[in-house]
């Protein structure tokens, strides 16, 4: 089962952040595959903190070019990344906790998260880039 694969159609036309967002797809993709197959807590551990760690980059690298080029809603965005690492922070203590079914959900809310995340508001600084020479 492959729940969640690149499409060109989420393309931000920034291709260093693009070739990005394809690894934090592809991470996410494993993920899907480890719960799918009834992988152990260990192995969901290791992809989900690989995930985190990628996704620490990737918002970093974006708010810092971001924030060189006085982009209008580096705020904005920057609040969406961290309510994301925040949700998630949130899920793991749940999960510690003994909660269950939270690898579902913790996965659910990462693929829709994501997506929207790129299509709604990562995409918008595509054009800006652009029009700086940022391709
Ligand atoms: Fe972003
Ligand atoms: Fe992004």
């Amino acid at each position: 089962m492959i729940a969640i694969s690149w499409k060109d159609c989420y393309a931000t036309k920034v291709a260093r952040f693009d070739d990005e967002h394809k690894k934090l797809v592809e991470i996410l993709s494993r993920y899907f595959v480890a719960h799918g197959e009834g992988r152990g807590e260990a192995d969901l551990d290791d992809v989900m903190q690989e995930l985190l760690v990628y996704a620490g980059y990737h918002f970093a690298h974006e708010e810092r070019l971001m924030a060189e080029n006085n982009y209008p809603h580096l705020n904005a965005h920057k609040q969406q990344h961290l309510c994301m690492v925040a949700t998630v922070k949130g899920f793991q203590v749940l999960h510690a906790e003994g909660v269950q079914g939270v690898p579902g959900t913790l996965r659910n809310f990462l693929r829709d998260w994501l997506l929207c995340h790129i299509v709604e508001e990562d995409q918008k600084y595509g054009p800006f880039f652009n029009a700086l020479g940022i391709e």
